[in-house]
């Protein structure tokens, strides 16, 4: 792996302390109570559900899905925790998103477009189907998601924007923990970002996505933002999901997140 050299305005806004990496969040004792409290009651899941009864309604739920991706629907799970992939069909590395998207399609219905929170709550519930099964991203099932791996693993690795920053320059394994303005920086692979996103983001009170995710660290880090769905992204998205694939992460859909 390419060492990284920290721009010194990073190092400088990092400060010296240095927290463990287990302490996922920086918070005060009143919101950690408040983070137990919703843990146990996900303000997500009623957009688990929701998602569920649009996703059935209007896509023809689990059976059309499974149909579409040409596996049974008892396969279906395990399948899910193997996104994003390429799907001939589509001759594309894709996320399960546009899978409804084609499906929609196909049915001669309106796309939803992938950022809406309609699909988002769809996204999130197809995802949960997989609950408990092991992040099984396959890098080189075939040549596409290679390809992909490769493109993702530049774009992770390659300093962009004003600041020159790299999402490896907050989230490489030798600063990880370290923290950034109040905020200790994740290792994305420990963290289970594959299999917790889509998450409820406390700090933003609504559902988030993987991509959404990932744009939000593009904004904040002055990074140009990458579209949704597109070939970066998911590229990028399958880089990130290796990470959580390589420590045998489970799915845990809807996360809870700072
Ligand atoms: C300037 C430093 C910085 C850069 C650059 C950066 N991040 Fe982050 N990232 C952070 C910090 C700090 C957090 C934790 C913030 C919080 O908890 O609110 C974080 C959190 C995340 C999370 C959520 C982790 C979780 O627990 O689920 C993801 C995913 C993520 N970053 C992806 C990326 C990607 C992809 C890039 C590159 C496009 C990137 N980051 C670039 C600082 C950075």
């Amino acid at each position: 792996m390419k060492r990284v050299i920290l721009p010194l305005a990073l190092l400088t806004a990092m400060g010296t302390v240095t927290v463990s990496a287990s302490e996922q969040f920086a918070m005060s004792d009143a919101d950690r109570a408040m983070y137990s409290e919703m843990l146990e009651n996900n303000p997500a899941d009623i957009f688990v559900e929701e998602g569920g009864e649009i996703f059935e309604e209007e896509i023809g739920g689990e059976a059309a899905l499974a149909k579409f991706l040409g596996i049974s629907e008892k396969e279906l799970p395990k399948y899910v925790a193997g996104f994003p992939r390429y799907i001939k069909k589509l001759g594309n590395v894709v996320g399960l998103d546009q899978v409804m998207q084609a499906m929609q399609v196909e049915q001669g219905k309106e796309k939803t477009p992938l950022k809406s929170g309609k699909m988002f709550s769809m996204l999130a519930y197809v995802k949960s189907l997989a609950n408990d099964e092991v992040i099984n991203i396959d890098v080189n099932a075939d040549e596409h998601i290679k390809a992909a791996y490769a493109l993702g693993e530049e774009v992770y690795m390659t300093p962009r924007g004003g600041r020159g920053l790299a999402c490896n320059s907050c989230h490489s394994a030798d600063i990880i923990g370290q923290v950034l303005r109040t905020q200790p920086l994740p290792d994305l692979g420990e963290n289970n970002v594959a299999g917790t996103w889509p998450a409820y983001r406390m700090t933003k009170s609504s559902l988030r996505t993987t991509q959404r995710r990932f744009q939000g660290c593009m904004n904040n880090a002055l990074l140009a933002v990458i579209p949704l769905g597109s070939k970066e992204m998911n590229a990028l998205e399958v880089y990130v999901n290796k990470l959580a694939a390589d420590k045998q992460k489970t799915m845990a859909i809807p996360g809870l997140k700072r």
